[in-house]
Formats: C-alpha cells, structure tokens, sequence
C-alpha cells in the first residue's frame, strides 16, 4: 500500500483555512425583502420563519437592519394595494415598490434591486396577460408578446425610483432585450439587468408564493418556466440573455440546480446568481423545529455548495443569519 499521497495532511485545524478553495462572505449575499402595501404593521410570513411583510413606512428601517449584518444588496418584492387583469400596480409611480425603492434610495447606500414580474400584480396571478380563454385551456395562458411592454414599464419605473439593478422574473421571451431597450431610451444606461436566465417551474417556490401572495389563479407556469428535466435548454436562455444584455445571469432554484450553476459559470463570462429559494429556506427551518437538523450548519453548507458550484452572488433568505455568523 502506497500512502506518500495522504490528502488529510491537509485537514489540520491550522491549514484547513488555507486551502480552503470557496470562501463566502456577507458581500456575495442578496436578502429579499418583502413590502406590502396592505398593512401598515409588519406581518410576519408563516411559511418562511423569521421573515415578514413590512410597510412601506418600514422599508427603510428594514433595510438598515440587513446592513446591520454587513450584508448590503436587497431585492424588492411588493403586496400591491389592488390587482387586476394587467398587473397595473407593478408599473405604477406610485407602486409599493416604487415607493419604497425611492426612500431605500435616498435613505441608504443600499445596494437596491427590483424583482421585474407581474404576478404578484395581476389578479389571475400569473406572470403577463393572459389569453381571455386561459382558464378553460391553460395551455394558452401568457401572451409572450404583448406582456414585454408591461414588464418593461415595470423595469423603467423601478429605474426612475432609483433602483440599481433590475431582475426580470416572467420567463417572458425577449424580456431582457425590451427591458434594455426601455432602460436606455428612458436614461437608465447604468441601470443593470440580473437576469433570472434559467427559471425552473419548480415546486420549491411554495412558501414565496404564500409570502407575496403570488400563486397562479388557475393552472400552473409550466407553459413559460423552464421544465426541470431540462439541461441543455438552459444554455440557450442564458445564450439569449446574454445576447440582449443580461449583465448577471441568474439560475432558480438552487441546491437541486447545481449542475445548471456549473453549466453556466463555465459557459460565460457574466457573473452568475443563484436564487436560494423559498423552500429550500423553508424545509431546513423545518427540520430544524422538528430538532433534525442544525440550522445555522446547514444554511451555511448550502451558501457554500452555490458558491462552489460557481455562483457568484446568492439570493437568498438566510442572508442575514449567515452574514452575522461569518
Ligand atoms: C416572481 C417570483 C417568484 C419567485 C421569485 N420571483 C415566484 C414564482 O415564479 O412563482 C420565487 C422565489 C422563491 O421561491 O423564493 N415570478
């Protein structure tokens, strides 16, 4: 037996660190914050423990308490006051998230991103307008063409509020070459786009769904998100993201897409996100409760894994208790 190669030499509680190959800090973390115009007290999210709905009054109080982690990027969900057939309320000056984008923007140095979707907004819940006949044959749902407008105004106007980045979500085809378009002709030539590139119709968003009271009316989005089976496909929406001007690209969910991380962290030279997802946050606190599983231990092994993987910056709901322990 030949044992010169002996790998644990490298083990040692002193030159472990040192060869660590994945580091993970605050600075890579993304924390999304949820603002409902509804209430105007903090509602806290049943399904995603530690995390609740605020006021817009409270948007900026929330924020500074993700600073206060070291963590400084969030993204902007929003609870609109009202919904209807054309999600109206995403586009609007005067929207949840407008609102709050623009005291987050002149009360912090927050680093603020705009989640780009229209399911939250309209009353069917699904992400664009819909065919009138979609309810009785789902497999019609989105019109493809005629919702890229609408997400564009929604991206402008989170522009004009003083967002940094933009994060088109629908699945919409053609979204981040629109979003693009819009964005420089209204003078938001700095304004970047973190797209979601390679969005799975996955049932790891259930808890999001109860959190921003976005889930579809009737039916389901496997007619516009990605199907999980699918591999090879999510190089060619990341080849057309980039194409139209995707600045980050973006995979959703993310443990169980780690294969799809590393796909597109070899294939391209824009940096790459995950999405921690809803569930994945939800099912560790689960176990957790049920004392099967150590919480603060797990949720840093899968920041870690991401980054492994090949993601450089991580949405993700454990934001702030990962930042404070590292
Ligand atoms: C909006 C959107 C969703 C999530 C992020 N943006 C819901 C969906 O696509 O159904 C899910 C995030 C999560 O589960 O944490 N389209």
């Amino acid at each position: 037996m030949d044992l010169t190669d002996r790998p644990r030499r490298l083990r040692t509680d002193g030159v472990r660190p040192l060869v660590a190959e994945t580091d993970l800090s605050a600075s890579d973390l993304v924390a999304p914050v949820f603002v409902d115009a509804t209430t105007d007290e903090r509602v806290p999210i049943e399904t995603m423990p530690g995390h609740e709905r605020v006021p817009v009054d409270e948007a900026v109080d929330r924020v500074a308490e993700v600073r206060e982690t070291g963590v400084e990027a969030v993204i902007l969900f929003g609870v609109p006051e009202s919904k209807d057939a054309s999600g109206s309320r995403a586009y609007a000056d005067d929207g949840v998230v407008q609102r709050a984008i623009r005291r987050i923007s002149a009360e912090t140095d927050a680093t603020v991103i705009g989640d780009v979707c229209l399911c939250e907004y309209t009353d069917h819940g699904h992400c664009g307008v819909i065919e009138e006949t979609a309810e009785s044959d789902p497999t019609l749902t989105v019109k493809n063409d005629e919702t890229l407008d609408l997400l564009a105004r929604t991206a402008v106007s989170q522009a004009d509020a003083g967002a940094d980045v933009v994060a088109p979500s629908a699945m919409t085809d053609g979204q981040v070459g629109a979003i693009r378009e819009a964005l420089d002709e209204a003078g938001h030539e700095d304004v970047a786009i973190l797209s979601y590139a390679a969005k799975y119709e996955s049932a790891f968003y259930g808890p999001f769904r109860d959190a921003a009271d976005g889930a579809p009316a009737f039916g389901d989005r496997r007619h516009y998100q990605m199907d999980p089976a699918n591999r090879r496909e999510a190089f060619r929406e990341a080849r057309l993201d980039a194409e139209q001007g995707a600045d980050v690209l973006m995979v959703k969910p993310g443990l169980p897409y780690l294969d799809i991380v590393g796909d597109l962290r070899r294939e391209f030279d824009r940096p790459i996100a995950a999405y921690n997802v809803s569930g994945e946050y939800a099912m560790l606190h689960a176990a957790a409760e049920k004392g099967w599983l150590d919480l603060e231990a797990t949720a840093l092994e899968s920041l870690t894994a991401l980054k492994r993987a090949g993601a450089d910056l991580i949405i993700t709901y454990f934001a702030e208790d990962v930042a404070d322990h590292l």
